[in-house]
C-alpha cells in the first residue's frame, strides 16, 4: 500500500523526495452499540485496514487534497485561512473538520499541505472510513506541525470535527477506537469517563469475521441523531427523579424500577437498550479477558435483538445476516457492528468453519435479499501512526 500510494501521489502532484506516510485503522465494534453518547461502555477494536495518506508539507496555506477512492472529485483545494463545510466537496469535508477544529482549537497550522488519501475500508459499511480520514488527518497536522497534544486530544478533536463542521452528533467510540487500537487487543472504553483497559482477544481456535450487507448508509443521512434525541429526552425524564448524569449510570434492575418516569414508550425502548447493552458489554469484555466464551453467543444475540427490537436500528440485511449466523453450528456468536441502518455484522466463528460459513450465510442473503454479501477475516491492528521505516500499517 506504500508504494501504491506513492505512485498515486506522484500521478497526482508529481514526484516528490520528502513525501511522509500516514495511516489510520478501521474499526469494528464487538459488543456495545449506542452506548457511547449515553455514557456506557463500548467495546471496540482497530482494524489493519484503514486509509493511508501521502503528504507533502507546502510553503504557503493552502491545502490541496485528492481521494483515490473518489477519483471522478477529483483535487479538493481550501486555504487554511478560510474553511467552510461545502457540501459539493464531498468526502473532502472530514479532512476540513479537522484543520477547522484544531484552528478552532487555538493551534496554529503555520502551513498548508498536498494529501493523496488511499482507503481499503468499505465505504458506508460501518466500519469507521469517516473517523479514519479524520483521524489520519488529526495525525498529519499535529506530527507535521509538531503540535502539543496526545492521541486522546487528537481523539476528541476528530470528533469534534464530525459534530459540528459534519453535523453527525457521533459518540467518542469510533475516533478513540482508531486512535488508541492496539494490535491483537479490543478496547473496553467508559465513555463517561474516558477509562478504558485494553483486552487481549485470546480467540484460540475462533476469528472474527465481518459480513458487509453492502447496504449503504451514512450517518449523516440516517436516523442516528433522532436516536440521541431520544435518548437524551428519556433521560431527562429519569433526572426529575434520579440524580444520574446519564443512562450509562443506570444497572438494569435500577432502570426497570424507574422505567415508568420515562413518559413516551418508544423513548422508553430506547433507554432500556442503552442500560442493558452497557451491562452485557462489561460482561462480555470480562468473558473476552478471561478466553470463556461459552456464553458470548447468548450476549451478542440479545445485542442484535435488542437493536432490533428496542432500539429499531437493523433492517432486513442485518437481520438476515446475523440470523444465517445463528443457526450456523460453527459460529460461536453474531451481531449486527456500528450504528446499524446497513453496514455489517461482526461473527465469533470457529476457524475451521469460517469458509462454510461464509459460503452458506453468502448463498442464503443473496437468496433472501437478492444483494451480495462481502465477507472478511478481521485482523485487529494498531492505532493512527505516521508509517516509518517497515511499518506498512498491517
Ligand atoms: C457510530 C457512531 C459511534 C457509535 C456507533 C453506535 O459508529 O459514530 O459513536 O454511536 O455508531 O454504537
Amino acid at each position: 500500500m506504500k508504494h501504491k500510494i506513492k505512485k498515486a501521489f506522484a500521478d497526482v502532484f508529481g514526484e516528490s523526495e520528502d513525501l511522509r506516510i500516514f495511516f489510520a485503522p478501521g474499526r469494528v465494534n464487538l459488543i456495545g452499540e449506542h452506548t457511547d453518547y449515553n455514557g456506557g461502555h463500548v467495546f471496540p477494536c482497530a482494524l489493519t485496514i484503514g486509509t493511508y495518506a501521502a503528504v507533502r508539507e507546502r510553503g504557503d496555506r493552502l491545502v490541496r487534497m485528492y481521494s483515490d477512492n473518489f477519483k471522478e472529485a477529483g483535487i479538493k483545494e481550501c486555504s487554511l485561512d478560510e474553511i467552510r463545510y461545502q457540501k459539493e466537496d464531498g468526502w473532502a469535508n472530514y479532512p476540513k473538520g479537522v484543520m477547522a477544529e484544531y484552528l478552532g482549537s487555538g493551534f496554529s497550522l503555520p502551513h498548508g499541505f498536498d494529501i493523496v488519501f488511499l482507503g481499503n475500508i468499505p465505504n458506508g459499511a460501518g466500519l469507521s472510513s469517516s473517523a479514519s480520514i479524520e483521524l489520519v488527518t488529526a495525525v498529519i497536522l499535529k506530527e507535521c506541525h509538531g503540535l502539543d497534544a496526545d492521541m486522546i486530544d487528537l481523539v476528541k478533536l476528530a470528533q469534534a470535527a464530525e459534530n459540528s463542521f459534519i453535523g453527525v452528533s457521533c459518540g467518542i467510540m469510533d475516533q478513540f477506537a482508531i486512535g488508541m487500537g492496539k494490535k491483537d487487543h479490543a478496547i473496553l472504553l467508559n465513555c463517561g469517563t474516558l477509562a478504558f483497559e485494553y483486552t487481549k482477544l485470546g480467540m484460540s481456535g475462533l476469528s472474527i469475521v465481518i459480513a458487509n450487507t453492502n447496504k449503504k448508509r451514512t450517518l449523516a443521512d440516517s436516523s442516528y441523531n433522532t436516536r440521541l434525541k431520544e435518548c437524551r429526552e428519556a433521560l431527562f425524564d429519569l433526572q426529575k427523579h434520579l440524580s444520574i448524569q446519564s443512562l450509562g449510570e443506570l444497572s438494569p434492575s435500577a432502570f426497570d424500577a424507574h422505567a415508568e418516569l420515562i413518559q413516551n414508550e418508544v423513548n422508553r425502548r430506547r433507554a432500556k437498550h442503552a442500560v442493558y447493552e452497557n451491562h452485557r458489554t462489561q460482561k462480555a469484555a470480562a468473558m473476552f479477558s478471561s478466553n470463556q466464551l461459552h456464553h458470548i453467543g447468548e450476549l451478542m444475540r440479545d445485542s442484535h435483538l435488542s437493536l432490533r427490537d428496542d432500539y429499531e436500528v437493523t433492517s432486513l440485511e442485518l437481520d438476515t445476516l446475523a440470523e444465517a449466523a445463528w443457526r450456523h453450528a460453527g459460529v460461536v456468536g453474531s451481531r449486527m457492528t456500528g450504528a446499524g441502518f446497513g453496514g455489517c455484522t461482526v461473527s465469533i466463528v470457529k476457524d475451521e468453519a469460517v469458509s462454510d460459513f461464509i459460503e452458506t450465510a453468502g448463498a442464503h442473503y443473496e437468496e433472501q435479499t437478492g444483494r451480495k454479501a462481502d465477507f472478511y477475516t478481521a485482523d485487529i491492528g494498531a492505532g493512527a501512526r505516521e508509517l516509518k521505516g517497515d511499518d506498512n500499517g498491517d
